[in-house]
């Protein structure tokens, strides 16, 4: 198995490289002055099972080029098989016309990533996890969920609740509390297709004078996470700890949850971030070495 670092996520490449104890392949890398990417395997990958790691996050459009790229150039060099890592899969929002005439985006990009030779992608907490059944390409989604909260058995609650917004917030909320060994619930969610912004509630959940941990698997604007922090401060929260898996962070939505009353954020390194003091090189490390 040959470790390709992606210029993308070359840092977490790095961990698993370490974990696993295999060196990463030597990789030339450059940018033309007019942005394009240039890419040379320094040594042969013929006959080789390569994995390539290159997250998907901003800039999107070119990090996915850049693996296009990677993944097509190693099939033409003769490599056997191409695993993509993608820690973090972008245009896994769009996977449905939610107004007619709509393109779905991700299953244009998993098309795309078929004709680029990828065989496999290993992704985590995939935004719309429902899309695995009709991807080209097969899916395997890890969830880094257990990992991000395991941190947060380091701080001391005061009778702590896990929240978690939205569709998945069930899962991921209950998944969060067996960990912690605490209560968890909903928060529920309404977006508006033409603007984005989200309307939350708590309904009947009582916060008062509680820790809360709010977990998502990504912070984007922040427009949720801001939105909940404020809900939950209403509602008489006592503290508020924020975790999410992507910290994706548009535009300062790190500063906007700080200001809005949150005590802590805490990422995974699926995204490079400020907050990643969790890192899923161990859960990667730990399938890779399967495969
Ligand atoms: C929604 O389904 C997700 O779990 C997140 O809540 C959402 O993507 C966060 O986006 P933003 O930070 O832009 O509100």
């Amino acid at each position: 198995m040959k470790l390709v670092p992606g210029p993308a996520s070359m840092e977490l490449a790095n961990k698993v490289s370490s974990i696993l104890g295999l060196r990463l392949m030597e990789l030339e890398y450059k940018t033309f002055p007019d942005g394009e990417s240039y890419f040379r395997y320094v040594s042969s990958v013929e006959n080789e099972d390569v994995v390539i790691f290159q997250g998907t996050h901003p800039p999107q459009d070119k990090h996915l080029l850049q693996l296009c790229l990677l993944s097509s150039g190693a099939k033409d060099l003769g490599a056997r098989s191409v695993v993509a890592v993608i820690p973090y899969l972008a245009y896994a929002k769009q996977d449905r016309r939610f107004k007619e005439g709509e393109v779905v985006s991700i299953d244009v990009v998993l098309n795309i990533l078929k004709q680029s030779g990828v065989d496999k992608i290993l992704t985590v907490n995939i935004h719309a996890p429902w899309i695995i059944n009709r991807s080209p390409i097969p899916i395997e989604n890890l969830d880094a969920v257990g990992t991000l909260t395991s941190y947060i058995l380091q701080i001391n609650l005061k009778n702590p609740i896990i929240l978690a917004p939205g569709k998945k917030g069930e899962d991921m909320s209950a998944a969060a509390a067996k960990v912690l060994n605490a209560d968890y619930g909903v928060i529920r969610t309404k977006r508006d297709v033409n603007t984005g912004a989200v309307e939350v509630s708590l309904e009947d959940i009582n916060v008062n004078d509680r820790d809360v941990i709010v977990i998502d698997d990504m912070i984007s604007t922040g427009g949720t996470m801001v939105k909940s922090v404020n809900t939950l401060k209403s509602a008489g929260a006592r503290r508020i700890f924020v975790g999410c898996v992507h910290a994706v962070m548009i535009n300062n939505a790190d500063k906007k949850i700080l200001s809005s009353g949150a005590d802590a954020i805490v990422a995974t390194d699926t995204v490079p971030n400020n907050y990643a003091f969790v890192s899923i090189a161990g859960l990667l490390a730990e399938r890779l070495r399967k495969l």
